[in-house]
């Protein structure tokens, strides 16, 4: 069963903070990394140590905090870069150091003014400084998503066989469409003869909205690792989100595989990332948005009242949510109703909802959201005017 863990490599300190505006101090990266090893991350990408002095003391405090999970550090194929992650890691328990290089034609030209064999040895050479420092390499062939296979798989071979542990596909711009994906991290592992040597790991940006499909296409080819971020943050459209892949993987579970996270963490730290980083999560974010489990139109609420299952494929539980909501807006129904008022205390009948329905139907109309302080007030005003009746 070990060869179907996929392992979760989590980048919201190093992808995540890159965001505009998610900036974070020592402290709260440190406080951040206890809580990711906490909700059971395998590898936690701390930084980019040769970035800026506050990213190293990051990366090396963090290091000296984290007990199980593998702390890692981002350089580009540059010695000074390697060299620098290799300082900030030394109290590391388990470090490991990701480095690589751009390999589709289009970062071989346009960064490095370079050509594909020149690439070839400078990916090489980095992992060769890297094993200075560690054995526990992760090599990313940047662009990797719109990278001549081939080549691909020649880059990979070779750092493989340099003592890459860890080959990262990055889908850098997210341009990918899944099956093509899964068709890459398949080629790979048809056409790369050491491919054995070392773990696949997924890492999808969300340009198109694809990052967790394509990661989860990725794992079905043959990855074993996914690289994601805590309510999917990263550059531009964000990095895959992992809570989502972690439950598509839980939800799924005829793949046969499966995560070490507790996703009874994944709400809570969802908001605690949130507010470090001053960045909210939009409500209709799967798994962690607050409209995730919220049932607003009636023919839901009635279907959802009757039996869960039949608009929940989660207990909100499961995820460390608040409990399901039924949302009262002029799209809901009597039955919603009935149990938004039973909720409150008032014990009505059906001719009372039908009769208090209308009224409910008039407040609603006027605004967005019907509060439980607009039903008390009509369940009051009811109740005298049926005692006055009586
Ligand atoms: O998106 C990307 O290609 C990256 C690499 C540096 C791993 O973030
Ligand atoms: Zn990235």
């Amino acid at each position: 069963m070990a060869e179907n863990k996929i392992f979760i490599f989590d980048t919201t300190l190093r992808d995540g903070e890159q965001v505009p505006g998610c900036k974070l101090n020592t402290q709260e990266k440190i406080e951040l990394a206890l809580a990711l090893e906490e909700l059971g991350v395998d590898i936690i990408e701390a930084g980019f140590p040769i970035s800026s002095p506050g990213d190293f003391s990051s990366v090396e405090e963090i290091s000296k905090v984290i007990t199980k999970a593998q702390v890692c550090g981002l350089s580009r194929a540059v010695q000074k870069d390697i060299e620098t992650a290799g300082e900030a890691l030394k109290h590391a328990k388990n470090p490991r150091i990701h480095t690589g290089i751009g390999t589709s034609d289009l970062h071989i030209k346009a960064k490095f003014n370079s050509n594909r064999d020149d690439i070839l040895e400078r990916a090489k050479q980095c992992v060769r400084w890297a094993r200075k420092y560690t054995d526990n390499i992760e090599f990313y062939a940047e662009d990797a998503g719109r990278t001549d296979n081939d080549y691909l798989a020649r880059v990979i071979e070779a750092v493989i066989a340099e003592g890459a542990t860890t080959v990262n596909i990055p889908d850098t711009t997210g341009y990918c469409l899944p099956h093509q994906y899964g068709e890459k991290i398949a080629f790979l592992v048809n056409h790369v003869p050491n491919i054995d040597k070392a773990i696949i790991s997924c890492h999808c940006h969300n340009d198109l909205g694809l990052a967790t499909a394509n990661s989860i296409a990725g794992v079905i080819s043959g990855a074993r690792q996914i690289e994601c971020t805590i309510n999917g943050l990263g550059e531009r459209a964000g990095n895959t989100s992992l809570e989502e892949v972690v439950m598509v993987i839980k939800q799924h579970h005829s793949l046969g595989y499966y995560t070490d996270i507790n996703p009874r963490l994944l709400n809570p730290i969802s908001r605690k990332v949130s507010d470090t980083m001053r960045m909210p999560v939009q409500p209709n974010k799967a798994i962690v948005g607050s409209n995730a489990f919220a049932h607003s139109s009636g023919i839901h609420q009635d279907g959802f009242l009757k039996d869960a299952l039949t608009y929940e494929i989660i207990n909100p539980e499961e995820v460390g949510a608040d409990s399901s909501k039924i949302v009262l807006t002029a799209r809901s129904g009597r039955s919603a109703l009935a149990f938004r008022l039973q909720k409150l205390g008032f014990q009505f009948n059906r001719n009372d909802v039908d009769v208090l329905y209308d009224e409910f139907l008039k407040v609603a109309d006027s605004k967005k959201e019907v509060e439980d302080a607009d039903l008390e007030a009509m369940g009051k005003k009811y109740q005298s005017v049926k005692s006055v009746v009586a």
